[in-house]
């Protein structure tokens, strides 16, 4: 299995979030670990039992602090435990806007509803105000705007009659401690999972004119043109010809291209077996800070080269529009 990822978890009172995130990972095949529990009150309850269990922790107080400075304490600690990834539980505070940037995708939060609906405070009094039949929980990336980032995953609790906002919360509190963990270990995972970077490759690729999928020697590929006359201008790999990568074939202009990519960047390009000799280029997907506006551009690129005249000409009036 790959590295786990490294997580440094922050709160600010019980923590019942932080336990059911730290015992899960304790599971053989969870993909991440937590190298620091992190609290801005220091009587935090959380933290003695985090540290009981051999996790490092770090405190301080928010009082008598910018939120700058106090931010910038939190993050120091982070990053000192070697974490890759912040998770809210919990935690109290509104972090200052650069910081959630910096973390930007690597932060994410807990939330006691179902979002989009009752970002804020007070969300299983409005929910059972509001009438609804379910209140829940959701896990969402953080953004500057409160509690409004993709929501990563949710789990809806059904509403009893007579339910009180606390009783609520209680029964919300279990969903919370399944959500979280299960959510947590699929998204650090998901850069290496075979299923999400097809997914991701598949909607690209799809979203070009005339674009249609047609399977090729076991591998998903996509074609651009007619289903009776199109051509092949992108394949996605998973491990092939024993490969350690997980990739997007596409068409380079000339071998030199490909083999001056592949020398330039080996991390992010390779020459794939039997394809690489007609200038098909491996672009590397499972690797951390792939950047898919890239994967985008490389596979408009390939199905320019093999779509017919009239559907390039397409294109060309939608750019200039
Ligand atoms: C949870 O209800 C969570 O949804 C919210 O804060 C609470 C934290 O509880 N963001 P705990 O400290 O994890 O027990």
């Amino acid at each position: 299995m790959a590295d786990k990822a490294k997580v440094a978890i922050f709160i600010s009172g019980r923590g019942s979030n932080m336990a059911a995130l730290l015992y899960a990972s304790l599971l053989p095949d969870s993909t991440y670990e937590v190298c620091l529990v992190a609290a801005n009150d220091p009587d935090a309850e959380g933290l003695t039992l985090a540290s009981a269990e051999g996790v490092p922790t770090f405190a301080l107080s928010h009082k008598g602090r910018t939120r700058a400075d106090h931010d910038a304490a939190m993050e120091a600690a982070a990053k000192e435990a070697g974490a890759q990834y912040i998770v809210l539980a919990g935690y109290m505070r509104i972090l200052s806007p650069e910081f959630v940037s910096r973390w930007q995708g690597r932060m994410l939060n807990i939330h006691p509803s179902l979002l989009p609906k009752y970002p804020g405070l007070d969300t299983h009094a409005r929910a059972i105000e509001a009438g609804d039949s379910h209140g829940g929980v959701s896990v969402h990336l953080v953004t500057e705007e409160l509690d409004a980032g993709e929501v990563l995953g949710s789990l809806p609790v059904a509403i009893r009659a007579g339910e009180t906002a606390d009783s609520l919360a209680e029964r919300v509190r279990f969903a919370e401690h399944q959500l979280y963990p299960r959510v947590l270990s699929d998204y650090v995972s998901r850069g290496s999972d075979p299923g999400y970077l097809l997914e991701k490759v598949r909607a690209l690729a799809l979203s070009l004119p005339e674009a249609h999928e047609r399977e090729s020697h076991g591998s998903p590929g996509w074609r651009a043109g007619s289903e009776k006359s199109g051509k092949y201008f992108a394949y996605f790999n998973d491990q092939h010809h024993g490969s350690e990568h997980i990739a997007l074939l596409v068409k380079t202009g000339s071998m030199d291209e490909l083999l001056d990519l592949v020398e330039a960047q080996p991390h992010a390009y390779f020459k794939p077996a039997y394809y690489g000799a007609s200038g098909w280029i491996g672009v590397i997907l499972n690797r951390p800070g792939i950047d898919w506006d890239h994967v985008a551009e490389w596979l408009e690129r390939s199905w320019r080269s093999v779509a017919p005249a009239r559907l390039a000409k397409l294109i060309n009036a939608a750019e200039d529009f």
